[in-house]
């Protein structure tokens, strides 16, 4: 087994490696140029600095919906619930819209909010910063709150759960 990183990393072992570790499932939405909605599941999705608020995902250099969001400069971070693996197979799919069939509404400033949605957390883009083939995608908070305190979304090792407490309580 290979234990040293280096750039002969086998990328079906650096799959399964990392799929070992859980992440939740967040939908990033904007408005693009054209006012029509955007969507783009990540799970790459995670708090960055306090002081300033700062937020981070992860996103791949392919990504069509990426390149619309980051025109637009701001975006909005919705943190899927545990019934919603609906919502995230619809905005993963190659449908021609995403949102057809999702109940959202529109933020005071704007951006779509999915409902029933654990938190949402709104950004402009503050930065964006190469990392291979991706990119590291920095967000300004500017507004955030809990919608439903319910229990998340959960990926791991390429299939979808939910979270059981052992120990503490979602509040
Ligand atoms: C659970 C899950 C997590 C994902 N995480 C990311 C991510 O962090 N960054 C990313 O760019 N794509 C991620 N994806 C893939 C994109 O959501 C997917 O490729 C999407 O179809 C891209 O659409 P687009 O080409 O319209 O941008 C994830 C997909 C799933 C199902």
């Amino acid at each position: 087994m290979k234990t040293s990183a280096d750039n002969n990393t086998d990328p079906a072992m650096f799959r399964r490696v990392l799929g070992h570790y859980p992440t939740g499932v967040c939908l990033i939405t904007a408005i693009g140029e054209d006012g029509r909605p955007l969507g783009l599941v990540v799970g790459s999705f995670t708090s960055a600095s306090l002081d300033p608020p700062l937020v981070a995902f992860f996103p791949d250099r392919r990504s069509l919906s990426w390149q619309k969001i980051a025109a637009a400069g701001r975006f909005c971070v919705n943190v899927l619930a545990e019934h919603q693996e609906h919502l995230c197979r619809r905005f993963t799919a190659p449908v021609a819209d995403r949102f057809e069939g999702a109940a959202y509404r529109l933020s005071q400033s704007g951006l779509p909010i999915l409902d029933d949605v654990v938190a949402w957390i709104e950004c402009d883009l503050h930065s964006v910063h190469d990392a291979g083939d991706h990119f590291v995608a920095l967000g300004q908070v500017r507004s955030l709150d809990v919608e439903h305190p319910r229990p998340p979304l959960l990926f791991f090792k390429g299939g979808y759960g939910q979270f059981a407490a052992s120990s503490s309580v979602i509040s």
